[in-house]
C-alpha cells in the first residue's frame, strides 16, 4: 500500500479549512446552552429556504427521519403502495415499511441511473389493474447529486393523483432547468449526513415544502405530535428534531457550500478527461448541474470492477460500490416485492464503481487514481 492514501472522505482536511468559523459556531451554542431547537435552528431553516427558494423548511434528525415525517404527514399506512427505484440506499424503501405501506420498486434508466419514468408509469397502471393496494405517493430519488427528471415524474403523479416526495438527500445542491432542486416535489427531504455534499458532524436532515399545512404538520410531528404547547398532544410523532450544535456546524458550512460544489464539479470534469475511452463516466441529465456526491464509472463487468478495485486498494486509494444490490434481492425487500424483474438495476449493480470526489481533493489526487484504473484495465 501507498503511504499517501486517497481518502473517500476527509474531514480531517475541512476542518483546518472552516476551523475557526465551525469553533466560533459551536462556542456560542455552548455559551447559550439552548440545545433543543436553539436559535441556529431557526437560522439554519431560514437560511436553506433561501438557498433552494422553498417556501418552508423544518430541520429534523436525519435524512431518514424527513423522508418517514413526510409520510406520516399523509397518512400512508397499510395498504398503500409508494412507489420508488430499486436503484437507492435502503432508507427510501425503509420508511415505507416502518409505516406499514409497501414499497413498489422501479427500474432505472441505464444511463443516469435516475428512475425510469416509463417504468414508472407502466408499474403504476400494474398496481392499479391488480387492485391490491392503493396507489398513493412516489418517492422519487436524486441520485448521486444529479437530479431525477421531476417533470415528468411530477407529470405522472398527477395523472394518478399520488404524493410526491423528493428524496434528495444526495442531491442538496443541484440544480434542474436552472433551479435548486427543494421545490421541484410536494415535500423535498436532505439529509447531512457528514459525507452528503452538505454534511453536518452527525446526524440531521430537512424537509422542504410549498405548503404551510405540510410544514405545520412536520413542525409537530418532530417533537412527538405537539400543538401550541409543548404537552398538547394532538397525533403520534416522533423525537425527530435537528440538533442546535449541527444547526450551528451547518450554518459555518454552508457560507462555503457553493464554492465546494464548483470545486466537486471541477474534479469530475477532469476526471472525465481522464478516464475517457477507459471506462463509461457519469452520463449528465440534460439542462442540470450536479452536487456530485458520488462520481460513479461503470466497468465492463463485475471481474473488470473487481480488478480495478483491487488495483485502487492496494494504491491505498478508496472505492465503493453503491450499491451492490438492487434493494428489491435484499434480504429485507424481497418478500414485500411482486418478483418483477428489474433488469437495468439488476445489470447496474454489477458494473458500477464509485471514486473518491470531495472538495479536498488535489488534482493530482486524480490523476493518480485515473492512472491505477489505465494500469489496471491494461491501457
Ligand atoms: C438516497 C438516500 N436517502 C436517504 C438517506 C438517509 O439519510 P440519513 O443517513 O441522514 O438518514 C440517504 C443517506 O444516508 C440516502 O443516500
Amino acid at each position: 500500500m501507498s503511504d499517501q492514501s486517497i481518502a473517500f472522505l476527509d474531514l480531517k482536511a475541512q476542518q483546518a479549512r472552516l476551523g475557526p468559523a465551525l469553533r466560533a459556531r459551536i462556542e456560542a451554542v455552548l455559551t447559550h446552552c439552548q440545545f433543543i431547537l436553539g436559535p441556529e435552528v431557526t437560522e439554519l431553516e431560514t437560511r436553506l429556504a433561501q438557498f433552494c427558494g422553498a417556501a418552508h423548511c423544518v430541520g429534523v434528525s436525519s435524512g431518514t427521519d424527513a423522508l418517514q415525517i413526510a409520510l406520516m404527514a399523509e397518512g400512508i399506512g397499510p395498504g398503500d403502495a409508494v412507489f420508488l427505484p430499486a436503484f437507492t440506499y435502503t432508507a427510501t424503501a425503509e420508511v415505507v415499511l416502518v409505516l406499514g405501506a409497501t414499497p413498489v420498486f422501479v427500474d432505472i434508466d441505464p444511463r443516469t441511473f435516475q428512475i425510469d419514468p416509463a417504468a414508472l408509469s407502466a408499474r403504476i397502471e400494474a398496481v392499479r389493474r391488480e387492485a391490491r393496494l392503493r396507489p398513493r405517493a412516489l418517492i422519487g430519488v436524486d441520485l448521486f447529486g444529479q437530479p431525477a427528471d421531476w417533470p415528468r415524474l411530477g407529470e405522472i403523479a398527477a395523472h394518478f393523483g399520488l404524493f410526491t416526495l423528493d428524496d434528495c438527500a444526495q442531491s442538496f445542491g443541484a440544480r434542474l432547468h436552472g433551479a435548486p432542486l427543494g421545490r421541484a416535489a410536494m415535500a423535498t427531504a436532505i439529509s447531512f449526513f457528514p459525507s452528503k455534499p452538505l454534511g453536518g458532524y452527525g446526524d440531521g436532515g430537512a424537509l422542504f415544502t410549498e405548503s404551510p399545512a405540510r410544514a405545520a404538520l412536520y413542525r409537530s410531528l418532530r417533537s412527538h405530535g405537539e400543538g401550541t404547547t409543548r404537552y398538547d398532544v394532538l397525533r403520534t410523532g416522533m423525537n425527530g428534531r435537528l440538533d442546535t450544535l449541527q444547526a450551528a456546524i451547518l450554518l459555518a458550512k454552508l457560507d462555503h457550500f457553493p464554492a465546494e460544489i464548483a470545486a466537486r464539479a471541477r474534479l469530475a470534469a477532469l476526471y472525465d478527461a481522464a478516464l475517457a475511452g477507459l471506462v463509461e463516466t457519469p452520463v449528465r441529465v440534460p439542462e442540470s448541474e450536479s452536487a456530485w456526491a458520488v462520481y460513479a464509472i461503470l466497468l465492463q463487468d463485475s471481474a473488470a470492477r473487481a480488478r480495478v478495485q483491487a488495483a485502487l486498494r492496494e494504491a491505498g486509494i478508496a472505492s465503493a460500490i453503491y450499491y451492490p444490490k438492487p434493494l428489491h434481492h435484499q434480504p429485507a425487500y424481497r418478500a414485500h416485492h411482486d418478483g418483477s424483474a428489474l433488469p437495468v438495476a439488476e445489470a447496474i449493480a454489477g458494473r458500477i464503481l464509485a471514486l473518491p470526489i470531495h472538495p479536498d481533493l488535489g488534482e493530482a489526487a486524480i490523476a493518480r487514481v485515473s492512472a491505477t484504473i489505465r494500469a489496471a484495465l491494461g491501457f
